[in-house]
């Protein structure tokens, strides 16, 4: 069978990505422009900025990521691109851009659901990982615990039922004064700290596999708030490393709770809160002692990306899946 080359592009958020991959599982370019710098000076990811700066970015990123791949001269066999959830203006770029240029090219194109690019980051990663496996998808806006019952097919076990760990993260950094995004900076100030200085609830949703963040997120702030109050110092790598095991700690109950009852042999993390270094030690930790195996995307498959969006494509492609040009942009779609 001839080899499939799949252009990947998303743009859900604050980057604007573009990726060729082939056959579902070897990248030949991930192009990755970053709005960080721009979005830092709001504390936060300011819509409107972000789409503005996803139209002056787009056709450079996929140029780029079209030429290291090799692929002048050559079409794509089909593109890839985020069309929910997200933020809906940076999603009808990508969208539109995808749409035009599937069209203009005469080849097919695919809308692809952001977490289940997140997922598939696992398959670059380990290309000897095939369904079923159970998989926890942590990024900023999400909070999932699934089963990949097969490619493309889902089983939701838990998900969050107010914030994502990832915003959570966000969000007590930001009140530390750490700075946008948060996950990367409480991880790395959480390494000199002690994770059993200040005790924050674990919170639990209603559902068995369930997460809620926004008890501990509270709890956080108030503890901040009354030593601010106190004129008590504040030990950002003490509260930092409490806080980050916090959240670990609900992460991994819920999925061991989950390995242990349905007894998969394969486990993955995915999405920006996959990176962090106690959940992949502890979740780590976790697996080996069930002899179950663990996967984890490298740390620049875990954030956004394109090429985790072409893994995707490839799958539907391949499962005779196509996109009507009528498709939309869907800020809230599920998987
Ligand atoms: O998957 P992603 O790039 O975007 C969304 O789909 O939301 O995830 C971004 C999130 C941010 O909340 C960021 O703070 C978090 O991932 N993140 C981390 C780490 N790196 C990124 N959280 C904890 N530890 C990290 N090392
Ligand atoms: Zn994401």
């Amino acid at each position: 069978m001839s080899d499939i080359y799949v252009l990947g592009i998303e743009s859900s958020c604050d980057e604007t990505a573009a990726a060729v991959v082939k056959n579902g599982r070897e990248v030949l370019s991930n192009i990755i422009s970053s709005q960080i710098d721009i979005h830092t000076l709001y504390g936060g990811v300011v819509p409107e900025i972000a789409s503005r700066k996803h139209i002056e970015r787009i056709n450079q990123v996929v140029k780029e990521a079209l030429k290291e791949a090799g692929m002048e001269g050559r079409k794509p066999d089909v593109i890839g691109v985020t069309n929910g959830p997200g933020l809906v203006g940076p999603l009808l770029i990508g969208l539109s851009f995808a749409k035009a240029y599937a069209y203009g090219l005469n080849v097919p194109f695919i809308g692809i659901n952001h977490i289940e690019g997140h997922i598939c980051a696992n398959y670059i990663e380990d290309k000897t990982l095939t369904p079923p496996f159970m998989c926890l998808v942590v990024s900023g806006g999400h909070t999932h615990l699934l089963r990949v019952v097969d490619y493309g097919k889902y089983e939701i076990l838990g998900r969050t039922l107010d914030d994502a760990a990832g915003e959570a993260f966000d969000k007590i950094a930001r009140v530390m004064g750490l700075g946008y995004p948060g996950g990367p900076k409480i991880d790395m100030a959480a390494r000199d700290g002690d994770s059993e200085a200040v005790s924050f609830p674990r919170g639990h949703g209603s559902g068995e596999y369930d997460f809620s963040f926004s008890g501990l997120k509270s709890a956080a702030l108030n503890y901040l708030n009354s030593c601010e109050m106190k004129g008590e110092s504040v030990s950002v790598a003490d509260t930092a490393a409490s806080f980050e095991k916090a959240v670990v700690d609900v992460l991994v109950e819920n999925a061991v709770k989950a390995l242990d009852q349905y007894g998969d042999k394969s486990f993955a993390i995915a999405g920006g809160v996959a990176s962090n270094s106690m959940l992949r030690s502890e979740m780590e930790k976790a697996c080996e002692k069930r002899a179950v195996r663990f996967y984890r995307p490298s740390p620049v498959l875990c954030t956004d990306n394109g090429a985790m969006i072409a893994s995707a494509a490839y799958f539907r492609f391949m499962a005779g899946e196509r996109s009507d040009l009528s498709l939309n942009a869907v800020a809230d779609l599920k998987i």
